[in-house]
């Protein structure tokens, strides 16, 4: 088999069999394919497309290119939760302990952030002490006695989409559908859940900035995880603003732990809650969506689901004396207020420019390589529909540098105002099962 061969078919618009694609993933992750072949082959396909059999074989070549995380030692029905990444959202900080607290095993791996969105492991990292390194053995064991365990991801889950991936970066190839797709979707089958919840964000701080871009990802995810045999829904959900009113580590550690105490935190309590019920009904433990929503609505209000979360920071030894005094969290040294331009509504805030705005604090990386500051944030004082006069405060920087002037600035660009209220959005388009 020829790689110039499988250039040439796809440039041409043809279907590419099982074999081709498994002999360029393979061939490529083995060091003996140039960059420059597969390159032009990410080319063709992002103006070409994929079949949804292409797509899958590339799901499987890629999840086939590393480890294949065994969870079978697991009780019980195992349910993973993934977002296609936004700013704000510590919902699986939230939803994770919700379904173990109703006895349904989580058995997680979750990545770091990178550019404008944050990542589950670097939030979890502002508690002291926390692991997210962990055996198979302990991963399993927790699992098995908690309900619960987040680790980071293996070096060896899907390395072939590890080295696509960063191709894909460099070349503009990052935003085609089928490549996305099966990115993400090889990682979450190599983690060896039975069933997969994803979240799948739309709007300015979303990777698919239209509704329509986003439920055409949303339905080739679904497809290739029915296709793989995998229980699959997908939610999409709004990220035209961030979620939540906290930006960054700590705190979003801080409003996520306050959620799970049964404070009214209305966008992230609903989008938890419905995440959590599809989740639930996945693994098949209640008889219907409205019982498997109290039981979890009745977790968040008793206590129960707070209990589990700290039991879960706990078991991987991270000190649970910050969860009861989340003001021992991380906090910068300096709380800078930004004011707001004009008088009027909050029309719109630009998600990503909020996101960028804590990266430039140093919450998040530009590079892999970077190292992140925990304690660095913002906490929007005032979301979209709120009323302000010229001068107010608007947000807060949680900074350690004096003057975050980038920061500044970015943030005062993400937010617009407008003289009439705006129509509030809807927090979730659509369910697609
Ligand atoms: N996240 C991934 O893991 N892969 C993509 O291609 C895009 C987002």
């Amino acid at each position: 088999m020829k790689m110039v061969d499988i250039i040439h078919k796809k440039r041409d618009g043809k279907e590419l069999t099982r074999e081709e694609i498994y002999f360029f993933v393979h061939e490529y992750t083995k060091g003996t394919i140039p960059d420059y072949q597969v390159s032009a082959l990410l080319m063709a396909i992002y103006f070409q497309g994929m079949t949804a059999d292409e797509t899958a074989a590339l799901t499987m070549a890629m999840v086939q290119s590393g480890d294949v995380i065994d969870l079978s030692n697991i009780h019980g029905h195992k349910v993973d939760k993934h977002s296609t990444g936004g700013v704000g959202d510590k919902i699986s900080l939230i939803v994770a302990p919700l379904v173990a607290s109703v006895g349904i095993p989580v058995a997680k791996m979750s990545g770091r952030g990178l550019g404008h969105t944050g990542g589950t492991i670097d939030k979890l990292e502002s508690i002291a002490g926390f692991q997210v390194e962990m055996t198979k053995e302990e991963f399993i064991e927790n699992v098995n006695k908690y309900k619960i365990a987040i680790a980071s991801q293996t070096g060896n889950l899907a390395p072939a989409d590890k080295k696509l991936y960063a191709l894909r970066d460099v070349t503009a190839t990052v935003d085609s559908i089928p490549l996305i797709a099966s990115s993400i979707m090889s990682k979450k089958i190599a983690s060896g859940a039975d069933s997969i919840v994803l979240d799948v964000k739309t709007g300015s701080g979303a990777f698919m900035k239209t509704l329509e871009d986003s439920e055409a990802l949303a339905k080739e995810m679904v497809r290739i995880g029915k296709k793989l045999g995998k229980n699959i829904v997908a939610v999409i959900s709004d990220m035209n603003q961030p979620l939540g009113f906290e930006v960054g580590n700590a705190n979003e550690v801080k409003e996520a732990i306050r959620v799970l105490r049964g404070e009214e935190i209305e966008d992230l309590k609903t989008l938890s809650l419905e995440l959590a019920t599809q989740m639930v009904l996945l693994a098949q433990s209640y008889p219907d969506y409205g019982t498997a929503k109290k039981e979890l609505e009745k977790n968040l209000k008793n206590g129960k689901a707070y209990e589990t979360f700290k039991q879960f920071i706990q078991a991987q030894h991270g000190n649970t004396k910050v969860i009861d005094h989340i003001e021992l969290l991380p906090d910068a040294k300096y709380h800078i207020e930004v004011k707001a331009e004009e008088d009027g509504y909050i029309a719109s805030i630009d998600a990503e420019a909020v996101g960028l705005a804590a990266m430039y604090l140093g919450a998040g990386r530009v590079t892999k390589e970077d190292q992140i500051d925990h304690a660095v944030g913002i906490t929007l004082k005032k979301k979209v529909g709120y009323k302000v006069i010229a001068g107010e405060t608007i947000a807060i920087l949680h900074s350690n540098h004096p003057n975050p002037t980038e920061s500044m600035v970015k943030l005062k660009e993400a937010y617009h105002y407008s003289n009439t209220k705006p129509q509030p959005r809807p927090l979730i388009y659509q369910i697609i099962q």
